[in-house]
């Protein structure tokens, strides 16, 4: 090789980047991980697990192995730590729900990311009906697969924030555009006297309410339906978290929902914005970046900067920032502020 010559290598695995994806999300269909047993299996006993014949079975097995998230010893097949901790179904930290919904709503959407580049516009809302949750209400379907999606990759990150987060002088959390639940379902279970309020929008709730009850906090978790531009804000809240909701607007709606929870709050409460924050200099981290992609073919918004937050909360009233970065995810963190 000469010496001027530049490795093509990382070109080469961008490009595969798609075909990872589809074999993550395919083995996960044929629910490879939660069917292979604790101390493996050979080809042909997957091949009777996932019902295939044993040539595609070998073909996916050893994709799925290439990919770090099932490993060989001897001639028998088993998950990694990885595989086992995140793709088996009924796992607490089960991540599934969220490829899943990655790969049968965005998948093909990415396909119209040029038109959506050209035009500005979002390709998963309906205009006829509005924002990309009004056309979801549409389908209760469709709501439940986008909801439980954010409820799976929100697991993790309401774990890092009940352990990051200080409530314990906190009553009563309004969780706005709570989806699931999931975040206050978290700090419920951290901080036993804390009630939570999730307000969305009706067609969500009855997930969320499945959810509730599923972690046995019916009496202190409640939900309300609404929404959050037109209908009053349910009252009484000493802390206002926002979770994955303010990257979906535009700068002046972000600003305008802050202002909303500023006008919700007694002096000294709390406002919690829970993101994947953009870096203050320079393009990353790369999950906040490619999720920004994503915000353009579904709303009007992108994952801003820490600093925009940071202005946008002094100009509608806020002091006192903390930013919380979790440790050992892509990028979520979550950046606090005190009402003045
Ligand atoms: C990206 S999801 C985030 C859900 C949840 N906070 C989480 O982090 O998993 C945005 C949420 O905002 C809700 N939402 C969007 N527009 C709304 C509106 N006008 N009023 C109330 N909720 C709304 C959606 O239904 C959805 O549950």
């Amino acid at each position: 090789m000469a010496r001027t010559e530049v490795p093509r290598k990382p070109l080469e695995i961008l490009t595969q980047g798609y075909q990872h994806f589809r074999v993550l999300a395919t083995a996960l269909e044929f629910r490879l991980f939660t069917l292979l047993p604790a101390n493996g299996a050979t080809i042909p006993e997957i091949a009777r697990l996932v019902e295939l014949k044993e040539r595609p079975t070998r073909i996916l097995a050893k994709a799925v192995a290439a990919l770090g998230l099932i490993e060989k010893r001897g001639n028998r097949f088993r998950n990694t730590r990885l595989a086992s901790t995140y793709l088996v179904e009924g796992r607490p930290q089960f991540y599934g729900d969220f490829i899943r919904m990655m790969d049968r709503r965005l998948y093909h959407a990415y396909e119209r990311l040029g038109w959506a580049l050209r035009e500005d516009k979002p390709v998963t809302a309906d205009p006829a009906v509005g924002d990309v949750f009004r056309t979801m209400s549409r389908d209760p379907e469709v709501t439940r697969l986008f909801t439980m999606g954010m409820d799976a990759a929100g697991r993790y990150w309401a774990d890092c924030l009940a352990r990051s987060l200080e409530l314990s002088g906190t009553r009563l959390l309004l969780d706005v555009g709570g989806g699931s639940g999931v975040y206050s379902i978290a700090l419920a279970r951290r901080y036993r006297r804390l009630r939570a309020i999730i307000f969305d929008l009706p067609a969500v709730l009855p997930v969320t309410r499945e959810r509730i009850h599923a972690a046995g906090l019916g009496d202190r978790v409640e939900t309300a339906a609404g929404d959050f531009f037109a209908d009053p804000w349910p009252p009484g809240a000493d802390a206002v978290l926002f979770s994955s909701v303010l990257h979906d607007w535009s700068p002046e709606t972000c600003r305008l929902l802050l202002g909303k929870a500023a006008r919700a709050l007694p002096a000294g409460g709390i406002v919690v914005i829970r993101e994947s924050f953009s870096d203050d200099d320079g393009p990353g981290p790369l999950y906040a970046a490619m999720s920004s992609v994503t915000m353009l073919l579904e709303t009007q918004g992108e994952n801003y900067r820490w600093s925009e937050y940071e202005l946008w909360l002094k100009e509608t009233g806020f002091v006192g920032f903390r930013r919380i970065r979790f440790p050992t995810t892509a990028a979520s963190g979550a950046l606090v502020a005190r009402r003045r």
